[in-house]
């Protein structure tokens, strides 16, 4: 039995390399892992998730595709499930870009020696970035996914001990999807444009905004200014 994937999760799928081990981090269904070994894109998986309730899903789906032998499922907290140097992908789909970066954190030696992160931070992409080019990795590939209304953006990443500068608008949106010319990054910016007209409206509702005021409307300029010269 095949499994089709599209959109956000195909596009994940589409950027981990071929490995021996992938680590799905907050797998829930565990259609990535399934998708991955199916594929032949790695020999073996873990599914691994925080709450009980998506880990009997992935086991459910795991043996509906009877991929018992090749896919384990662990219960436990981000990376903490993954003994050092298992997993040579390391993937994070899903969740906030500010627990993607706590998770990276806690863990920082495995996410060091995966051979790529392949992470997808549903808001707060800044924050992963910051915390990727601040620990030496090299994000050395995104994309982005469109599915319903949403954008979605991916991104690739390896450790390669280099010292990082950036701009801190480029933390927001990575130079390979400007550099690529991604179909989809004018259609992002204007969503960008659009999520920040509405924080600049609940702001204006606000006492002591001032700080808040002036770092939206830098950002809305910068995204602006992006737009203009698609
Ligand atoms: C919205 S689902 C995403 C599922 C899948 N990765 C995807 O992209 O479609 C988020 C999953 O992350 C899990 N999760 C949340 N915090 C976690 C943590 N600290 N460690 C591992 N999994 C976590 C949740 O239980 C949930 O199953």
């Amino acid at each position: 039995m095949n499994l089709e994937l599209k959109g956000r999760l195909k596009l994940i799928a589409d950027k981990v390399p071929e490995c021996n081990t992938a680590a799905d981090i907050g797998t829930d269904h565990a259609y990535l892992p399934i998708y991955l070994v199916k594929q032949g894109r790695c020999q073996r998986a873990v599914a691994s998730d925080v709450r009980m309730g998506p880990v009997q899903v992935a086991d459910r789906n795991i043996t509906k595709y009877k991929l018992n032998e090749h896919i384990e499922t662990r219960l436990g907290s981000g990376l903490e499930t993954l003994k050092n140097g298992e997993a040579d992908s390391i993937i994070i789909a899903g969740m906030g870009g500010t627990l993607v970066s706590e998770l990276l954190e806690a863990d920082t030696e495995k996410a060091l020696s995966a051979k790529a992160l392949i992470l997808q931070p549903m808001n707060d992409l800044d924050i992963v970035r910051k915390w990727l080019y601040d620990h030496k990795f090299d994000i050395y590939d995104e994309e982005l996914a469109a599915e319903g209304n949403k954008i979605y953006c991916v991104l690739a990443a390896r450790y390669d001990g280099m010292d990082k500068k950036y701009q801190e608008f480029q933390l927001h949106v990575g130079g390979k999807l400007i550099n690529n010319r991604d179909p989809l990054l004018l259609a992002y910016c204007e969503m960008k444009v659009r999520q920040i007209n509405r924080v600049l409206g609940q702001l204006e509702d606000m006492e002591d905004n001032v700080r808040l005021f002036d770092y939206y409307n830098s950002l809305k300029k910068d995204y602006v200014k992006l737009i203009s010269e698609l």
